[in-house]
């Protein structure tokens, strides 16, 4: 089934756009994406996103292969995030009205077909030239399971598995693109892992608002201006100098400078989609949340009925790579049509 989405270009009203570039600018400095807390007892040792990871590593972003070695990848894909509002805490003053922009919550109602549209979280992603992101479907949520409480790959796994969508919170997420940079198109899979790849350019003043928690989606590379990618490690974090340019530092040490108009700028708008005030505040309650115990038991009994899964439950590392190697069906390459 083809995945309804909505393609915007333009955005915003032109002032409104730059004031997103400000934002970014008044920001200061973006850390990387760096891994949240581990969870205890449940694959601990792996990284959140280690379904992503894993299957970057092997596959590349189309399903073709990765020419890169772990090292290399890794580097790639280690891109720079920042929160500037999450609920009701504001962290990049001015993006007050662009959390609640009407438009846009318009918008996620007719994708969603869903009425109540509540914003949750608007964050801003800067990939530098190289850099592109794995194709991967984002963190969902469901009543009593969220990224506070449960690694991301868990809950990746649940929405992948179909088997809790009676808790399930569709999430509408609007990724919008800012600035010169060449390259970095938004790519995705909207007719489902099987069908073909297409790619949106991640064109200044544009959006695409689409749920990301369902289609597998990524960023092709955003054209490569120095020969060589530099280390990105986690601590590193990359600073707005003024007069158009970026650097990027390792604690005082600066590693490479950066023109705006080759760092690629996007901020995603994420809002819950509740089918009616009464769904929203049963969430809001918390009277129907799912516990740990109940999803693990529950993954652990479709494990067995179909086959996957015999003998006692494997230990957390183990079960993890199961659930997440039977349940989270990438796509695959495609064949070069004659
Ligand atoms: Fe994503």
């Amino acid at each position: 089934m083809t995945a309804f989405y909505n393609h915007m270009d333009p955005f915003l009203a032109d002032d409104d756009a730059q004031t997103m570039l400000r934002l970014a600018e008044n920001f200061g400095s973006f850390g990387t994406y760096a891994d949240e807390a581990s969870n205890d007892g449940l694959g601990e040792k792996l990284p959140q996103r280690f379904d992503a990871a894993f299957n970057y590593i092997q596959n590349g972003i189309d399903g073709a292969g990765n020419e890169d070695d772990i090292e290399t990848a890794s580097q790639r894909t280690n891109y720079f995030r920042e929160t500037y509002a999450y609920g009701d805490e504001i962290k990049a003053s001015g993006v007050e009205s662009f959390m609640n922009h009407p438009a846009l919550k318009e918008t996620a109602r007719k994708v969603s077909h869903r009425d109540v549209i509540v914003p949750a979280i608007i964050y801003a992603n800067l990939l530098v030239p190289g850099q592109e992101l794995a194709v991967h479907t984002d963190v969902p949520e469901f009543r009593g399971a969220n990224r506070k409480l449960l690694p991301q790959w868990l809950l990746v796994v649940m929405l992948h598995s179909g088997l809790f969508d009676e808790w399930r919170i569709p999430i509408a997420t609007c990724v919008s693109w800012f600035g010169e940079a060449k390259g970095g198109a938004f790519t995705f899979y909207p007719d489902g892992p099987k069908g073909a790849r297409q790619s949106i350019p991640a064109q200044h003043n544009s959006a695409i608002l689409i749920d990301t928690d369902e289609v597998f989606h990524g960023v092709e590379r955003v054209n490569q201006t120095l020969p060589d990618l530099p280390q990105i490690d986690k601590h590193m974090r990359l600073h707005f100098l003024g007069d158009k340019k970026w650097q990027l530092r390792d604690g005082d040490k600066p590693l490479a400078d950066y023109d705006w108009s080759e760092i690629r700028y996007s901020i995603s708008w994420k809002a819950y989609c509740f089918a009616s005030q009464a769904e929203e505040q049963l969430w809001r309650s918390g009277s129907d949340n799912l516990t740990v115990d109940f999803i693990l038991d529950r993954l652990e009994a479709a494990l067995r009925e179909q086959g996957v899964l015999t003998g006692p439950r494997p230990d957390p590392t183990a079960f993890a790579g199961m659930m997440v190697g039977h349940f989270v069906k990438f796509p695959q390459a495609q064949m070069a049509a004659e």
